[in-house]
Formats: structure tokens, sequence, C-alpha cells
């Protein structure tokens, strides 16, 4: 009788369990503001779920209706300061840990972490990940390409176990690659339902901006489509010419999946540097941070300094035997190599470092950007031109890499080709580079 009863007892339970949601995603952190934060997470089946948040001025609870993919705003934080958090559905609760961002417009000292290009390369992701994972930075930006196909809900699934741990207790601002996408509209609907990004673009979440500290991040959708569709390059400079009028802002910084200039499989984009780069080079962006290509490469060109990081996990690529002229000139470094990029920012100085799995460094970029002219409301783009590119751009600093890790494969130096080699080359530069357009 006794065991009888102890059977019943078991089986109970484990239809209790079997009932339970499943946590598949997270919880993971987005939207990140001085007063807010988003928690996001995903389950096996519809919900309601308990957000505990405990920090300065004690603990707060929200309920969350029911829902397989859902989510919290939390607001009235106080800024920059650290909270613990704690995802509770059914029975089961899961924590993180976060801190808000500083009060905009506050030069404060901070740092963030760029990665992108993981599309499934699972083994090389984790590396590139736990090595991440021994960083302290106060957010995390992709530069796009987390999956193979943005159609496939088990490799969105693989992108975030491996991510589980870091997205968990830092915020992550995504952008969209052009493997996110899905189906035959190249519609985002997945990457859309995943990230909860500030929507104040015209694309609902497919590009965006937001503030941290002194600095202002626009995060583009560089799809081809997506600026001959969409008005973004209209955005794209009413946001330039806002922060150019707004004297607390001391840094531009651009993420996008495209690169305007590589030397590697893809090569530099014809059609950003036709819409985009001009803008750059106008109200003076500190640095634009892309992928695509899966390699380091620094570029700079008309005073802008641009980083291709697509080193997250996906088969790295070679350098293309024959570089477009225009690429070959603004590229200034190229390694094979996993890995992603640390950027601190610490008054008018800008350092990006480019670190491998194993820790070692390819190289430290530093600059210090001197203040642009503010801009008056009433004659903001009169003035931008009059300022021209890059008027206040101050030349890098460039470290000494150190030897590239076992499993990468640095090609080298840049091969510097004459003055004359480049007058002649940039006389067949339309043409092959509209051939290798994407
Ligand atoms: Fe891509």
């Amino acid at each position: 009788m006794r065991i009888a009863c102890l059977v019943v007892l078991v089986a109970t339970t484990a239809v209790a369990h079997a009932d339970e949601p499943r946590m598949l995603k997270g919880p993971y952190l987005q939207d990140l503001a001085p007063t807010s934060i988003t928690v996001m997470w995903h389950l096996d089946q519809a919900a309601p779920a308990h957000v505990v948040v405990e920090g300065p001025g004690g603990a707060r609870a929200i309920d969350a209706v029911a829902a397989r993919i859902g989510e919290a705003t939390i607001d009235r934080l106080a800024p920059a300061s650290r909270y613990r958090y704690r995802v509770e559905v059914g029975a089961h609760s899961w924590n993180g840990e976060f801190a808000t961002a500083p009060a905009v417009g506050t030069d404060v000292p901070f740092s963030f972490i760029v990665m992108g290009d993981t599309r499934n390369g699972t083994d090389a992701h984790r590396r590139v990940v736990e090595r991440m994972a021994q960083e302290v930075p106060d957010f995390v930006l992709g530069t796009g390409d987390m999956v193979d196909d943005g159609s496939h809900e088990d490799q969105w699934q693989q992108f975030f176990d491996i991510e589980n741990r870091l997205l968990r207790d830092n915020v992550y601002y995504p952008s969209v690659g052009n493997h996110d996408r899905q189906g035959r509209g190249r519609t985002a609907d997945s990457y859309r339902a995943f990230f909860s990004v500030p929507e104040n673009g015209g694309d609902t979440e497919r590009y965006y901006a937001f503030s941290y500290a002194a600095a202002r991040f626009l995060v583009l959708d560089s799809n081809e489509y997506s600026f001959a569709l969409s008005d973004q390059t209209a955005w794209l400079e009413r946001e330039l010419i806002a922060a150019r009028q707004d004297p607390a802002v001391h840094h531009v910084f651009v993420v996008m999946h495209h690169p305007p200039f590589s030397i590697s499989v893809h090569g530099g984009s014809l059609d950003l540097r036709e819409r985009w780069t001009p803008l750059f080079e106008k109200y003076q962006v500190s640095a634009v941070f892309s992928g695509h290509d899966h390699v380091y490469e620094r570029a700079e060109s008309g005073g802008i300094r641009y980083f291709v990081s697509g080193g997250g996990g996906a088969p790295l690529y070679p350098r293309r035997p024959n570089p477009s002229p225009v690429d070959l000139e603004a590229v200034k470094k190229f390694e094979r190599a996993f890995h992603f990029l640390r950027v601190t920012v610490t008054g008018s100085r800008v350092e990006v470092t480019g670190v491998r799995t194993d820790g070692t460094v390819i190289e430290t970029t530093a600059w210090a950007d001197s203040a642009p002219p503010v801009l008056a409301p009433s004659s903001a783009a009169q003035r931008a031109a009059v300022a021209g590119p890059a008027a206040g751009a101050a030349a890098p600093v460039v470290t000494p890499a150190e030897p590239p890790a076992p499993e990468s494969t640095d090609s080298g130096s840049l091969v510097w080709i004459g003055l004359g080699g480049v007058g002649l080359l940039l006389a067949a530069a339309v043409t092959v580079v509209r051939t290798l357009r994407r």
C-alpha cells in the first residue's frame, strides 16, 4: 500500500513538472536607459511572469501578461545604479543583474563590446563569448548575422544558448544582418520578435538610436532594400543634425552590418559609400562598426574610422585576391581572426582594441574627438556643410600588434601601392566596384 501511494505521488509530481513552462531563451536585457531597462525571455508555452527588481529604493515587482516571448520594462530606476533582477515563471525563477546608464550627457568613462557574424559557427562563437565574459562592458553591440537563416528557429535557439549567460547580465543592442532576415520579402520577423530596441526609427526596430553618457549611437539597417525603400537616409541625417545641435553629445558612433570599406570576400559597399559615408564625414561621426566580412579590419577614409568586426564565430574569410583600389586605399589593418572589439570612451578619448579568443591583442587604436562645432537649430545643414569633412578629427594612434593566436591566420600588413598606381587603378575602380557590390 505504501509503495502504491509512493508511485501515485511520483506520477503526480512528474505531470506537474511536465506542465511547467520551460525557459528557452534568457532572461536577457534590452534597451538600457538611465532610469529604465527591458527584460525579455522566451518560454516554450505562454505563461504569466513575475519580475522582481532589487536595488536602490528597495524591491519592486512587475507582473507580465501570459506570453511565450515575454518582456517587462522596468522604469523609475536610479541612473548609474546596480540592480539585481529575478524572473519568476510558475515554480521556477532565473536571476540576473544590470547597471542603469548614467544620465544622458554625463561625461563619464564607459566601455562597450562590439562583435558579430556568429552565424552558427558554434565552437568558435562559444570561444569568443567565453573571452567576452571576462570583460566588464556597459553593453554589447552586435554587428549582425547572428544566424545563418532568420527563418530557422533552431538557429536562434543556438545563438541564445551560447550567449545566454552573457546577455542575462549585459544589455545587447543588435543590428540586422542580411542572414537575420527571412522569406521572400526579406522581413525581419524573428529579429523583431526576439529584440526590443528603442522604437525611434522610421522602420520600427530595424534601425534606431540610443544615448549612453555623452555619446549617441545610431544603429542602421544597411541591407540594400532598406535605404532604397525607406526614408532611413533622411532619418540618419536628421539624427546626425540633432546630435550636432546637442552640446552634450561628444561622440557619435554608427553600427551597421555592411562595411563601406573592406578588402575581404564581400568588399566595401558602393551604395553605402554613395549614400551614407558623405553624411558620416559631414557630421564627423567618431567611428563606424560593421561586420559581414568575417575578419578584423580597420579603415580610414575622409577622416572617419571604420572597423569591420565579423569574427564572432562564422567561418573566417580570406583577403580577396584583387581588392578594389578604393577599399585597398582605405583599409589600414587586416587580420583573419575570431575576435571582438573592446571600446573605451574616456572624455574625448576613444580607444578600440581588437581582442582574439586567446586574449591577445590584434591592435589598439586610440584618438581624441575634438569637440565639433555645435550647430544652431535654424541653420544646421548649412553650418554642417561649412564645417566640411572631419574638421575636428585627430590622427589616430595605433599601438603595435601582439603576435596572432595559433588559430588565427594573419595575412600580414597591407601592401601599399604607389601613388602612380593609385591613379591608374582609380580609373578602373567604378566598373570593378559595381561588379563587386552587394
Ligand atoms: Fe552578412
